[in-house]
């Protein structure tokens, strides 16, 4: 345990310099509004020591946490309980919670901290009440840390990420995506991706999105931005009316970093994630991720493969969209581009009160398209059953209700893929009539390939996401 702790303090000691730059513009380095840890007055804001316990003890007395032995990279506290598999956690399961929760909750820094959802921050909708990341990943749906740490230390799953170069089996699995010393306060500058808290598991030692070559606006000039809630003239991430250009170079690229994990290589375990098996009709808990191709002509419609356009057809907007995506002179219509979105749009990093990770707004409204007590709903995605609350915030619902809006996209609409059906039993007899079954067609990958087993005439190959 002594020569643990040493070993730790010449570390400390001989990387301080190295650090020294960019630990400066790190979040946790500044001097204002960086670490400060109430059990520890007299050492200065920023200070390493808010974080190291270089000596254990002060006055000779353990500072709050108070955990009798010292701890990995004398930390004030162990970095990760890897015996909780599952939410809920505890201020203890992961140390990062002890500064990242509210004064309510506990928080060990000055002030606590009330980091606030991404459709919050850079969306606009403050009426979510989660506040601290604490609070965050203790939700219905959340990146579960111990499956995290687990892919990260290569005990589950399969990846081809460097993970080894920096990720210890006493690491935490927030660490995975982010870097405690360079960090960055995004929030203070939402316009701002040199602010950028992130680093990419293949990159580790730098932050991601800082670099102009590392925004949404360098990856493809085929993103247009979601509404800012409340706004149709306004957009993420700072509720500014700038061109779609303009606002994605305010933005990490997003869509680059997820993909660092979530592509068609990595093999990535859940716990958690909720499987509907179109075979059984039943929901199954836990199970691989299904991969997600974003890039590839091959792959998901709302990455870059380009949605079925027909410019025969009498309705030139094919995917049904609402504004902003409707507008003719924006890419969708034209053959051979089309819209790419940003996994931002329609997920949260942390954890949501919906499943998978859904956002709670989405394009400017609340899930059910802002409509929910009008229409009878309420806003939570509680089942597989429920993913199309998210669907009509961006693509148009007809006539006003939702069943309408079903028939019309699949039965009526130019391009619908099943007109003039007959047989109808065929496929309702399985889906039901209420508009709850998407999720046997609608997913990451996924096409209509369903029919082959019980309408075989009418499958259409058709990408369905
Ligand atoms: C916000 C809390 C925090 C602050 C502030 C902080 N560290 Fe760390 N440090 C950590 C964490 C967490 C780890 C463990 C990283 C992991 O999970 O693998 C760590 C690990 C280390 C290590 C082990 C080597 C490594 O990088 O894995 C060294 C050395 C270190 N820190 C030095 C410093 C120095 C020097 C400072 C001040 C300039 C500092 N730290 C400030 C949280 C912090
Ligand atoms: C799978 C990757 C991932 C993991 C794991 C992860 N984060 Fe994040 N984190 C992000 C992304 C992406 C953002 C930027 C978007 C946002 O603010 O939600 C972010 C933003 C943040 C922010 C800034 C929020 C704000 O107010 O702007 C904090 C603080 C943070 N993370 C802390 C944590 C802590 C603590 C953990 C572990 C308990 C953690 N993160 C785990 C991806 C991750
Ligand atoms: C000693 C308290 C403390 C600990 C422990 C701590 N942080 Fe922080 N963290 C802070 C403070 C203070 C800020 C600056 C908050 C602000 O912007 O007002 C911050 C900011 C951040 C930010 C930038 C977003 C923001 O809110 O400014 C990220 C990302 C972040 N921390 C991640 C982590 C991760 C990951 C860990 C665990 C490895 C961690 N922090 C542990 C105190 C802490
Ligand atoms: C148009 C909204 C939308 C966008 C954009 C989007 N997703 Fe999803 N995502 C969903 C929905 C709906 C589900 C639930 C259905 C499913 O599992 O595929 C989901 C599920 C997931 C899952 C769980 C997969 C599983 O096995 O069930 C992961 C992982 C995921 N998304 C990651 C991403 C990443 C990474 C991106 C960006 C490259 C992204 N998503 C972009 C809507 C979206
Ligand atoms: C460090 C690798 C890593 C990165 C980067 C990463 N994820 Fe994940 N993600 C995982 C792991 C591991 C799981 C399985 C654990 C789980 O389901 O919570 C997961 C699960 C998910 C799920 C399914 C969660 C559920 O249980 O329903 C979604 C959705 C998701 N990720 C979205 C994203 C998005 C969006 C980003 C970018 C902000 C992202 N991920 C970045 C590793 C990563
Ligand atoms: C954040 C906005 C947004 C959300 C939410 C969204 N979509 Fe989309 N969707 C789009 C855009 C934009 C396109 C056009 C992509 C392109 O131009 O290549 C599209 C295209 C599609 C297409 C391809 C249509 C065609 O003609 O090829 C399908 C199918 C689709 N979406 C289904 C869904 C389903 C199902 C959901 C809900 C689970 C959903 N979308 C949620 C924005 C969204
Ligand atoms: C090839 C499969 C298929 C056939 C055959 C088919 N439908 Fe559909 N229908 C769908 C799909 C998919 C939806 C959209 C999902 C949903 O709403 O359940 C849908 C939606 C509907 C809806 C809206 C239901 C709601 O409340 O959301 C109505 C009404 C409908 N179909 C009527 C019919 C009638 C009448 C027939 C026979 C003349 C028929 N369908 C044949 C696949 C089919
Ligand atoms: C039997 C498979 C199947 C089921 C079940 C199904 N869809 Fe579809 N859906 C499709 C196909 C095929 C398309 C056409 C994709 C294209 O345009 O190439 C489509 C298109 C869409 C679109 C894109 C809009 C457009 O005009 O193309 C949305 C949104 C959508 N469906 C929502 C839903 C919702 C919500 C449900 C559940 C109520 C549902 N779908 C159930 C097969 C299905």
């Amino acid at each position: 345990m002594r020569a643990a702790i040493l070993t730790a303090v010449l570390l400390l000691a001989g990387s301080s310099t190295a650090y020294a730059g960019n630990y400066l513009l790190s979040a946790h380095g500044n001097t204002t509004y960086g670490v400060s840890r109430t059990s520890m007055p007299g050492y200065s804001v920023g200070n390493c020591d808010n974080c190291h316990e270089m000596h254990a003890s002060q006055n000779g007395a353990e500072p709050a946490p108070v955990n009798g032995a010292p701890s990995p990279f004398a930390l004030f506290a162990p970095n990760f309980n890897t015996a909780k598999t599952t939410n809920p956690y505890v201020l203890s399961d992961d140390y990062c919670f002890y500064c990242h929760s509210t004064t309510t909750d506990g928080s060990l820094q000055n002030g606590g901290i009330d980091n606030h959802n991404f459709s919050y921050t850079f969306g606009g909708y403050n009426a979510s009440n989660v506040t601290g990341i604490f609070q965050m990943f203790n939700q219905a749906s959340y990146h579960n840390l111990y499956d995290i740490y687990q892919f990260a230390t290569g005990n589950a799953g399969s990846t081809t990420l460097p993970f080894s170069s920096f990720f210890k089996p006493q690491s935490n699995p927030c660490d995975a995506c982010h870097n405690p010393h360079i960090v960055r306060a995004n929030r203070r500058h939402v316009d701002n991706p040199y602010y950028t808290p992130l680093s990419k598991p293949s990159d580790h030692s730098h932050l991601w999105g800082d670099d102009a070559n590392e925004t949404l606006a360098a990856l493809t000039d085929m993103y247009q931005p979601p509404y800012y809630y409340g706004s149709t003239v306004t957009f993420e991430p700072d509720g500014t009316a700038g061109t779609p250009a303009q606002q994605a170079a305010k933005m990490p690229d997003y869509i680059s970093f997820c993909t660092d994990c979530h592509n068609t290589t990595n093999i990535i375990y859940s716990t958690t994630i909720q499987h509907f098996d179109p075979n059984t009709g039943t929901v199954t808990t836990g199970g691989n991720l299904y991969k997600i191709d974003w890039f590839s002509a091959n792959g998901d419609k709302h990455g870059f493969r380009v949605a079925d356009s027909n410019t025969t057809l009498a309705d030139p907007n094919t995917a049904s969209l609402q504004a902003p995506y409707n507008d003719t002179s924006l890419p969708v219509n034209a053959n051979g581009a089309g819209f790419v979105l940003s996994c931002m749009d329609c997920h949260e990093a942390h954890g949501s009160k919906n499943l998978y990770l859904i956002r709670e707004e989405v394009n400017g409204k609340e899930l059910v398209d802002g409509l929910a007590s009008t229409l009878g709903y309420n806003t939570t995605i509680s089942s597989p059953n429920d993913i199309w609350k998210l669907c009509v915030n961006c693509h148009q619902v007809y006539g006003g209700s939702i069943s309408q809006t079903w028939y019309v996209i699949h039965h009526v609409n130019p391009d619908a893929p099943y007109k003039n059906p007959t047989r109808c039993i065929g496929c309702h007899g399985t889906f039901g009539w209420t508009g709850e079954d998407c999720q046997y067609c609608h997913f990451h990958g996924g096409d209509d390939s369903i029919l082959l087993t019980i309408n075989p005439s009418y499958y259409t190959g058709r990408r369905t996401f």
